[in-house]
């Protein structure tokens, strides 16, 4: 396997800050970069478990030529559903590597797809890759409709205003009515649909979708497992119909379709790109039906890697200087060599191997000598990237999430939030004498973003309580205390399963004075978070305090130092 280093070097920030160049909007560099722009797409899959995201991704990779066979990456869903093992977490960890990132190029298109791990890995590394997504594509089972992890995946494309596809998969089965699917993603998410294309029957009389903008029939043939389905496209007036698809099944598809045309709303790219309006598509990954013409119209539909708001205001993707955040932290991916890993996006201009940048938020400048890219197990030294990449540097410790990497004017972009955490555990050390490294330990692995740490009132409680959104998280840090600072732990569960922050900080909670069944803790920024049992506690104080502003996903903090245990 190949190692990386990055090798820091003297900081001279202000040296390089003035040898930032002036953009030449007509340099063949810029056109080059403007063409490798326009041809990026890079989306995260946001599913339940078992909808079929493992499936769809093999199927896209084999269409992208990125693998030869199917079932290269169902084995690795099943060995990852095999690993959920705790105590192998090594393992654990690099299969979810594994899966970070896949490039592969498409009609003259190059397509990154992030992955967002499955339940058992859950955690707020599959919320903080979306941050690094330009699109999603919300993967629904048409038997299932929208469940639980997929909504909380929503949530968060939401407050970054992701543009959404809909890929309703699992037509070949029972499902339910696509008209009611449609309902349910409209009125639960609040989110417009516009159907790209229409099953004609499901389950066992699935014959296939309309193209709405064409009117042509795609039919549907079982092809053999892995395989490409033909796809064979007839117009749906065609009079060969009459002799493939039930007449009934036909004039049903058709009646709805007009219904939908009938509600007079038209395919708004603005509205799509605004995450306001969800181009959805039917199909059955398994069978591979459907898949090449959600492909070839989300290249065509989805957003290219957009202008990112920064401290210095937006940064155009198209531009001289390589900018670019840390959006993921990978721990021990080689443990004889206890590497750690930072997963760069890509913003702005072109990255090129050795290249020196400057780090934003210590102000060092450091050398990025040997970057890698990573699909499937395989890494490779990258020797350059483009906005919408994501490329793996060595992390000696120095990178935390959400900082950025730039090389010309300082920019800094947006931090990473921290989402609203929903299993809290008292840490406990339980030997006083280890102290010092147990708080090292603590420390490094919050500023890291392993896990969210809230602190007790009580000052005299010193025990930090660890705050995740999966399990996952807690292990992890469990695991690294022990075998990175010789410190083992004990958790005590607490429950809770709410977090919010309070908007207004801790003036605004005085004014209510004592607030019943909630227990109020300070996070790392010292501001107030109160924790709740469960959703009819929050909103019975919401009741009891109509004015009470509170919300799911702390605000960012800049320039702030967090407290440290
Ligand atoms: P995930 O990554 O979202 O967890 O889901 P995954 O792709 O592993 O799919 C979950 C199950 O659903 C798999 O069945 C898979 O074969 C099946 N599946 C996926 N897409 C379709 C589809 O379009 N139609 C049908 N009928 N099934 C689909 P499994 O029994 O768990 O595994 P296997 O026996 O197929 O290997």
């Amino acid at each position: 396997m190949t190692s990386v280093s990055i090798d820091p070097v003297a900081s001279d920030s202000a040296a390089s800050d003035s040898a930032a160049t002036k953009p030449e909007p007509a340099s063949p560099e810029l056109v080059a970069l403007a063409e490798a722009v326009a041809r990026r797409r890079n989306f995260a899959i946001i599913s339940h478990p078992d909808a079929g995201k493992t499936t769809l991704t093999e199927k896209l990779l084999l269409y992208g030529g990125a693998i030869q066979q199917a079932g290269a990456v169902k084995a690795k869903g099943e060995q990852r559903k095999v690993t959920s093992d705790w105590m192998d977490l090594e393992k654990q960890r690099g299969i979810s590597i594994t899966s970070t990132v896949l490039q592969f190029d498409y009609a003259g298109n190059t397509v990154n797809l992030l992955d967002t791990p499955g339940h058992q890995d859950f955690s707020e590394d599959t919320y903080r890759t979306l941050a690094a997504a330009d699109n999603a594509v919300m993967l629904e089972d048409a038997a299932k409709g929208l469940e639980p992890q997929t909504r909380k995946l929503f949530e968060v494309c939401r407050l970054r205003r992701i543009p959404i596809f809909t890929f309703i998969n699992k037509m070949d089965r029972p499902g339910r009515e696509p008209l009611d699917l449609i309902d349910e993603i409209e009125k639960e998410l609040g989110l417009a649909c516009w159907p790209v294309n229409w099953p004609i029957g499901s389950g066992d009389r699935f014959r296939g979708v309309i193209d709405r903008r064409s009117k042509e029939v795609i039919l549907f043939e079982r092809a053999e497992r892995g395989r490409q389905s033909a796809e064979r496209r007839l117009a749906s007036d065609a009079p060969e119909l009459a002799t493939l698809v039930e007449p009934e099944l036909l004039a049903q598809a058709l009646e709805e379709l007009e219904l939908l045309d009938g509600a007079g709303a038209d395919l708004d790219l603005e509205l799509v790109h605004a995450g306001e309006l969800s181009p959805v598509f039917f199909g059955s990954a398994m069978t591979n039906f459907g898949v090449h013409p959600f492909l070839d119209a989300f290249l065509e539909l989805a957003q290219r890697p957009t202008a990112r708001s920064s401290s210095s205001g937006s940064v155009d993707p198209i531009g001289p200087g390589f900018s670019g955040f840390v959006f993921k932290l990978q721990a021990n991916m080689d443990p004889r060599h206890r590497d750690r890993v930072a997963f760069v996006r890509v913003c702005s201009g072109k990255f090129e191997k050795d290249m020196t940048v400057q780090h934003a938020r210590s102000g060092r400048t450091i050398r990025l000598s040997r970057p890698q890219k990573l699909f499937g197990q395989d890494r490779e030294v990258v020797e350059d990237a483009y906005p919408g990449d994501v490329i793996g540097l060595n992390n000696p410790g120095m990178f935390a999430i959400g900082d950025t990497l730039y090389l010309g004017a300082k920019v800094e972009y947006e931090g990473i939030p921290c989402f609203s955490p929903e299993i809290f555990a008292w840490l406990r050390n339980p030997n006083p004498s280890a102290f010092k490294s147990f708080r090292k330990g603590v420390n490094e692995l919050r500023e890291e973003g392993a896990v969210q740490i809230l602190y007790d009132l009580d000052q005299s409680k010193r025990d930090p309580i660890l705050a995740a959104v999966g399990q996952l998280q807690l292990e992890v840090v469990q695991y690294r205390l022990e075998h990175e600072y010789g410190v083992p732990t004990r958790l005590e569960p607490l429950d809770f399963t709410v977090a919010r922050w309070v908007i207004g900080g801790w003036p605004a909670l005085e004014t209510l004075g004592r607030i019943f069944n909630c227990k109020t803790v300070r996070d790392a920024w010292d501001r107030p978070v109160l924790l709740f049992r469960n959703d009819w506690n929050l909103r019975q104080l919401q009741e009891d305090h109509l004015d009470l502003e509170l919300c799911a996903v702390a605000p960012v903090v800049s320039g702030v130092e967090p407290i440290a245990l």
